[in-house]
């Protein structure tokens, strides 16, 4: 959690930290600050409990002049409550060593035990706040030998410094230092946190993902776990934690900070709710003909030939994801090819009771989600094959998993994940007829019919994206209910659960998503008059009991509204429908999905809740 940047360069030190820190707030967002030294080692500190925009009048009001390095940090609390006095950047004793941290050190008391032992004056309740004063113990002891009058030692005594404190920290962490006296180089280091650094002509850039240097740079290089990088304006270099130099390549990135912008659109989650259709279209584009070939093996390392090989497949996602995982264990069962689905954070025992030659799919839209990044360790270590689905190019985990197949949806900024979800069903959907067709489940006409159906959906979805309006009325009507049922069968029923979960993240009412035969089995005693209940129910095998669980419903008092196809919504009886257009019943869940989505937003909208940054919530859980 939390989001860093820093900056080194002759540019406007403090806007381009808070511009970046604004572009890192879906990370967290309960304080934020920056740090920056100017040529005279002079530090200035400016911090807030609340949002950017309040740090970015503090600083307005109080401009900061002549700084050429520093370094801005976003939070979520863990260890302290949301408050100025816990908001990073923390200092040492002496108020030179600067320090913003992500992750968690997980031997801080230890480590503080010793330092106020040591007489060290601690200011917050943070695990971070440690990390200054190991720097700045270390700097103590390395002076002894370093002349504190030459300039030219004062780089090789921090860089040390830092990398010693850096031994003493177990957890999780990505970590950026300022010292005041020593104004031209900034220091990061990377276990198990992501972070990136950007480089610039005369300037460079650190973050904890590249939209906060966009608009400067797009070439960038990644961290991996074990590293350190000592930025300087004129260069960057690359260390271990042992302090041995590393050769790392630049990678440049494909978006462009206009690609994050909104658009037009009110919220970043309307506009990603409207960028479907080109997450479906790019996600599958050139990768789905020849239907069950090799043609993934050149792009992800996959072939046929090792798709027929597997026992079976196990996914394991958080959130959102974990409702794609869902659709994906339906989907890839109906071709009997036997897969199961857990949360990341419930799966680690699982882990070693899994068959042999079990193919583990993690699907992580960030590609950082602490639970998913653990539960894949787990598996490797009981020797599965990983194949990660992610949206994010870098991200450590596609540097841990052995396939990576991307979903291409460009960055999501609202929290509530829309378009992300998409990818990953465009994704699955596209392993899922590879696999069969490999393994001889799908073949012939069927094959044709599964690919063209397939390669329809992004119209359908713009089709469906028509009925905003309509589905923003029905939303309006239900603005003041503080109960929501979803219900739903088969493949569907993980869209039932992601209908739920959007409106509980984005409006904060009370929302459960329920297989709909499970109703009678006790969830039915909550209905009451006028409940709005939310049924899903396209044509499809199941649509008959479906119709039976909304007269149980309806014979309650439950207010329902029906999502239904032409077809379907002759069988279905609701007060309301809202009638998508028609596909194949394995296809449903990318079209139902929507209508549920923009329901959610309209609530939120109309209860004026602050829809892209949820109270609580965080885009990317870097913790456990
Ligand atoms: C957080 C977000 C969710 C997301 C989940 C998994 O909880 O708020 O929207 O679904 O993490 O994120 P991932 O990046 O792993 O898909």
């Amino acid at each position: 959690m939390c989001g860093i940047t820093g900056y080194i360069g002759d540019n406007k030190t403090t806007d381009i930290l808070i511009d970046g820190l604004k572009r890192l707030e879906y990370r967290g967002y309960d304080s934020c600050g920056i740090a920056a030294v100017d040529g005279k080692n002079r530090l200035y500190l400016k911090r807030v409990s609340g949002r950017v925009d309040a740090l970015d009048k503090l600083v307005a009001a109080e401009p900061v002049k002549g700084a050429h390095a520093g370094v801005g940090h976003t939070r979520w609390a863990t260890h302290g409550a949301p408050s100025e006095d816990n908001a990073h950047p923390h200092t040492d004793c002496s108020s030179e060593v600067v320090v913003v941290h992500n992750g968690i050190i997980e031997n801080y008391l230890d480590l503080k035990e010793k330092l106020l032992a040591g007489g060290h004056k601690f200011k917050s309740e943070t695990d971070t706040e440690v990390i200054a004063h190991i720097v700045e113990e270390k700097l103590k002891s390395l002076h002894v030998q370093a002349s504190a009058a030459r300039a030219d030692m004062l780089e090789p005594v921090f860089f040390e410094a830092f990398r010693r404190a850096v031994a003493d920290l177990k957890g999780s962490f990505a970590i950026s230092v300022v010292w005041a006296k020593c104004p031209g180089m900034i220091l990061a280091a990377r276990m198990h946190s992501p972070l990136v650094v950007g480089l610039g002509k005369g300037e460079n850039f650190i973050a904890s993902d590249v939209s906060a240097f966009l608009k400067h740079t797009k070439r960038v290089v990644f961290l991996n776990d074990g590293e350190m990088a000592a930025v300087k304006k004129d260069g960057i270099d690359f260390y271990t934690f042992q302090g041995k130099k590393v050769a790392k390549e630049p990678v440049t990135i494909q978006w462009d900070s206009t690609m994050a912008e909104k658009g037009g659109y009110k919220h970043f989650m309307l506009k990603e709710i409207h960028e479907q259709a080109e997450a479906v279209e790019n996600t599958l584009r050139g990768r789905l003909l020849p239907i069950g070939g090799d043609i993934l093996r050149s792009e992800i390392g996959l072939s046929a030939e090792a798709m027929k090989s597997f026992s079976s497949l196990q996914f394991i996602a958080c959130g959102t994801a974990y409702h794609a995982a869902l659709v994906g264990r339906v989907l890839f069962e109906n071709f009997g090819i036997a897969a199961h689905a857990d949360v990341a954070s419930e799966f680690t025992d699982r882990a070693k009771l899994m068959a042999p030659n079990t193919l583990v799919i993690a699907i992580s839209q960030s590609g950082e989600t602490a639970d998913t990044l653990f539960a894949v360790r787990e598996a490797k270590a009981s020797g599965a094959k990983v194949l990660a689905i992610t949206n994010t190019v870098g991200a450590t985990l596609t540097r841990e998993a052995d396939y990576v197949l991307h979903t291409h949806c460009g960055p999501e900024i609202g929290v509530a994940s829309t378009k992300a979800f998409l990818g990953q069903l465009a994704a699955i959907y596209l392993l899922a007829g590879h696999f069969a067709a490999a393994r001889g489940r799908l073949t012939g006409t069927d094959a044709r019919n599964y690919a063209e159906e397939l390669l329809k959906i992004p119209r359908l979805i713009e089709e469906t994206l028509e009925k905003e309006k309509e589905i923003a009325k029905v939303a309006d009507s239900f603005a003041s209910s503080e109960h929501f049922l979803f219900i739903s069968r088969h493949i569907n029923y993980p869209i039932a659960l992601e209908g739920a979960l959007k409106i509980k993240e984005i409006a904060y009412v009370h929302a459960e998503g329920y297989a709909a035969g499970e109703m009678k089995h006790g969830p039915i005693a909550i209905i009451y008059k006028g409940m709005p209940l939310l049924a899903v129910a396209p044509s499809g095998r199941t649509l008959d009991l479906m119709a039976g669980n909304i007269e149980e419903a309806k014979a309650r008092g439950a207010d329902v509204v029906a999502i239904v196809d032409e077809a379907s919504k002759k069988t279905v009886k609701a007060s309301r429908y809202l009638v998508l257009p028609t596909t194949g019943e394995l296809f449903t869940p990318m079209l139902t999905v929507i209508p549920l989505q923009i329901f959610a937003y309209y609530v939120a909208l109309a209860k004026k809740c602050d829809i892209d940054k949820p109270r609580n919530l965080a885009k990317s859980v870097t913790v456990r």
